[in-house]
């Protein structure tokens, strides 16, 4: 595991007024989910690649695999030759999802309604994670037989069986519980209405409709037809634009160092975009270009203008904006410390089933690095000033991608050394994370040691 020191050197290799020009790493959740429909074709299918793959998208990708689906990794892309509903196979072993909730979700709901018997295992936060709550609705509503530990997390013993249709409606705003039970419902050859609380991200929708299922999308509701197969041309090209929950923590970045930015082809689904509408309420001067559509996903660029960025002003966040933006939440809490006043963020409970319990995690490093927040029972009050400086401290990323990333951000403007042990764990969802937060032209020098 590697350390990052970010130590500050109080002068700027470059003009502000510049703009630098990044590109984050393929959209996450896009990527789990391409993998497992075009597993469930029966064509081969070609994803665009760009750089290194995260550690979540490889659980993924060697779960198939396990599952006997044949995948050719090569330099610019992956073919996957699709098996189709019912062509995989049994695992030998239980199938380790490592520290990736979409991945355990995910093939819990594809691995419910297969002809064999598996296990799903995971890391030491993953297995922490509740699992039950899909369990039972797959149970109970789908008729699917899934055992959960005691505690109802992982480990998770799957007996597949042909699950029937329903009509659910969940507890909570979930894309990953929404995504798992369409495809539950999809391996099954049967029908599903799922509604939810308020509307998640809608990745497999978008997905299962350019791939000809029939999905009908009302704003918190989906209803699929019973469908054989995915009837697509093969092969079948999909491209992943970049993730915009990575280019969230680069936009706070350029904020907080007033430098100019453009992050290019970056996911712009608009059930991904209330922190960047949050952000230009409060004064920035943020706005999309080249915006085109592929594979039913918009994507473009995205230019923030942080040199004329000005009084920055507090924000609140209600119940309802939470499923839009509830994984920038940790970059939003490192922006509100340098927003005049005080920001509050509500109805953010679910943060505490993340990677991490995520309003901890904040709250106990944002008061290492000095700043004024306040713990709430289902989120964060922060006081922030715009002429806040950080001070040096060493960070607890409690092994959670984006505190890690949200706090080295924030050590861009710490006015003495900020130290992150395990920071290698960005590789989670950003393996060149350090490189790319290198390349904004902040007065810091940021060094890895082993
Ligand atoms: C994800 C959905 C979100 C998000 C997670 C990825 C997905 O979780 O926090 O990082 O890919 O479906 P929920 O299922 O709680 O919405």
């Amino acid at each position: 595991m590697s350390t990052i020191v970010i130590t500050p050197t109080g002068s700027s290799l470059h003009s502000k007024e510049t703009c630098s020009e990044i590109s984050v790493p393929q959209d996450k959740s896009i990527f789990h989910r391409i993998l497992i429909l075009a597993a469930l074709s029966e064509s081969q299918i070609f994803i665009n690649t760009i750089g290194k793959l995260s550690s979540d998208v490889l659980t993924t990708l060697n779960a198939l695999v396990q599952l006997g689906v044949k995948i050719d990794r090569l330099e610019k892309e992956i073919i996957v030759y699709g098996v189709g509903k019912k062509g995989f196979k049994k695992p030998s072993e239980a199938i380790d999802c490592g520290n990736s909730g979409t991945t355990a979700r995910l093939l819990m709901g594809l691995l419910a309604s297969q002809s064999f018997e598996s296990i799903l295992i995971g890391d030491a936060s993953l297995s922490k994670r509740p699992m039950a709550r899909l369990a039972t609705i797959l149970n109970q509503q789908l008729g699917a037989d899934i055992l959960c530990s005691d505690n109802g997390t992982l480990p998770v013993k799957i007996r597949g069986k042909a699950l029937h249709e329903a009509s659910v409606i969940l507890p909570v705003a979930s894309a990953q519980m929404k995504s798992s039970i369409l495809l539950a419902a999809y391996c099954s050859n049967t029908a599903i209405e799922i509604s939810e609380p308020s509307a998640s991200r809608n990745h497999t929708e978008k997905m299962m409709i350019s791939m000809g299922i029939d999905v009908q999308v009302n704003t918190t509701s989906v209803l699929m037809k019973a469908h054989r197969s995915i009837q697509i041309p093969s092969p079948y090209w999909y491209q992943i634009p970049g993730d915009v929950s990575s280019a969230a923590f680069f936009v706070v970045a350029s904020v907080i160092t007033k430098t100019n930015l453009r992050i290019k082809n970056v996911g712009l689904n608009p059930t991904r975009l209330r922190f960047f509408e949050l952000l230009s309420d409060s004064g920035v001067p943020l706005f999309y270009e080249n915006v085109a559509i592929a594979n039913g996903e918009l994507y473009g660029d995205m230019i923030i203008d942080g040199s004329k960025v000005s009084d920055l002003k507090p924000f609140v966040i209600e119940t309802e904006d939470v499923p839009n933006l509830q994984d920038e939440i940790p970059a939003l809490a490192v922006l509100a410390l340098f927003a005049e006043g005080k920001s509050v963020i509500r109805g953010a409970s679910e943060l505490r089933l993340k990677e991490s319990d995520r309003i901890k995690a904040m709250i106990d490093n944002l008061h290492r690095i000095g700043g004024r927040a306040t713990e709430l029972p289902d989120g964060l009050e922060i006081t922030g000033s715009n002429d806040f400086i950080p001070s040096g401290a060493i960070i607890n990323s409690y092994y959670d991608h984006r505190i890690a990333m949200a706090m080295a951000v924030a050590a861009l403007k710490s006015s003495g050394v900020v130290t992150i042990p395990d920071a290698s764990v960005v590789s989670i969802s950003s393996p060149t994370f350090f490189e790319l937060l290198g390349s904004i032209p902040a007065a810091s020098m940021i060094s890895i040691t082993e």
